[in-house]
């Protein structure tokens, strides 16, 4: 197992983590640390050379089988920036196309030896399933319904950045919670580090085991919004329900948009997140998205601090 050690936190503490498949894994402190070595490296990509040698000499693979913009792309600018040689395969350019499953597909990669093996699939815990089967690391890049560890992390060092802290925060999340791997990673994150989380949105998407994970259901985007620090819109992910949970888009955007007047009820100072891709104007009204507020672009910017993080600690600290 590879290790690393540090002298940051209040007590000695050790990062011993080969896989990232989810913030339930890791500990307050393991997040704490990530969220301190991100904050380290956010400057490299503010220089004119945007390159550390930390990870020379290692093997990266991004593995995708769901479209994605900044999950992908900023896995690839992290590990370019860290020096590691990156690779990129999508589900239309592979041979699962041919009928090869997963596994095969991972061992004949696993055979090449690369170091780490960073996974975006629709299968809630096929990076576990993958972590089993192979030796290189594994990073879950959104698998399924479940978690989306790294915009978790970004997201915390996020608010972390504009508010200073995480502990005591009222944090809303809106929303599709059911069918939201943001959602279920944010409200472990946030939760570990103290923050209390209230989720709103239709019934029919609001999960039973909500309030075992951390968070608080309310009745109305009203109750969850009033005196929040912090105000999460989520996508509605339609190519994840098999049945319509919602009577319209439009409807959906009259009762759980996050417009300019429901935001009157949070904090003055609150902050508005949205993890994209935004559908404008049905979740999130677009001055709200571009405005003042909006820590939307902070978010992708942390991304790649936070990948960096990830990569560099998975890989103990990049000693060989
Ligand atoms: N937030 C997020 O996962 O975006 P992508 O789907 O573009 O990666």
């Amino acid at each position: 197992m590879l290790t690393q050690s540090t002298n940051i936190m209040e007590e000695d503490y050790t990062f011993n983590h080969k896989h990232i498949l989810g913030l339930e894994q890791l500990s307050a402190n393991d997040i704490t640390f990530l969220l301190k070595t991100a904050e380290s490296f956010k400057e490299i990509s503010t220089r004119q050379i945007k390159k550390v040698p930390a990870l020379r000499g290692r093997t990266v693979i991004n593995l995708f089988f769901e479209p994605s913009t900044r999950t992908k792309l900023s896995f690839e600018v992290a590990a370019k920036r860290m020096s590691a040689d990156t690779f990129n395969i999508s589900a239309s350019t592979s041979s699962l196309k041919k009928g090869e499953t997963l596994i095969d597909t991972a061992r004949n990669l696993a055979a090449m030896n690369p170091d780490i093996i960073i996974l975006r699939h629709s299968y809630s815990g096929s990076p576990g399933l993958l972590a089993r089967h192979i030796k290189a690391s594994v990073i879950n890049a959104g698998d399924g319904t479940h978690e989306h560890p790294s915009q978790g992390l970004l997201d915390l060092m996020t608010v972390q950045e504009a508010k200073g802290t995480i502990k005591g925060l009222k944090v809303a999340i809106i929303g599709d919670i059911a069918h939201s791997r943001v959602a279920h990673s944010n409200i472990i994150g946030f939760s570990k580090l103290g923050a209390d989380i209230f989720v709103a949105g239709p019934a029919t998407l609001i999960p039973p085991g909500v309030n075992q994970m951390g968070a608080t259901t309310c009745k109305t985007i009203a109750e969850a919004i009033d005196g929040a620090d912090v105000v999460m819109t989520l996508r509605i992910q339609m190519e994840r329900q098999s049945e319509s949970l919602f009577p319209s888009v439009r409807e959906y955007a009259n009762h759980f948009g996050i417009t300019p007047q429901v935001m009157r009820l949070a904090k003055p100072e609150a902050i508005i997140m949205h993890p994209g891709p935004i559908n404008r104007g049905v979740e999130l009204s677009p001055e709200l998205a571009d405005g003042p507020r909006s820590v939307i672009m902070n978010q992708v910017t942390n991304g790649v601090a936070i990948r960096m993080a990830l990569l560099y600690s998975i890989m103990g600290g990049g000693e060989s």
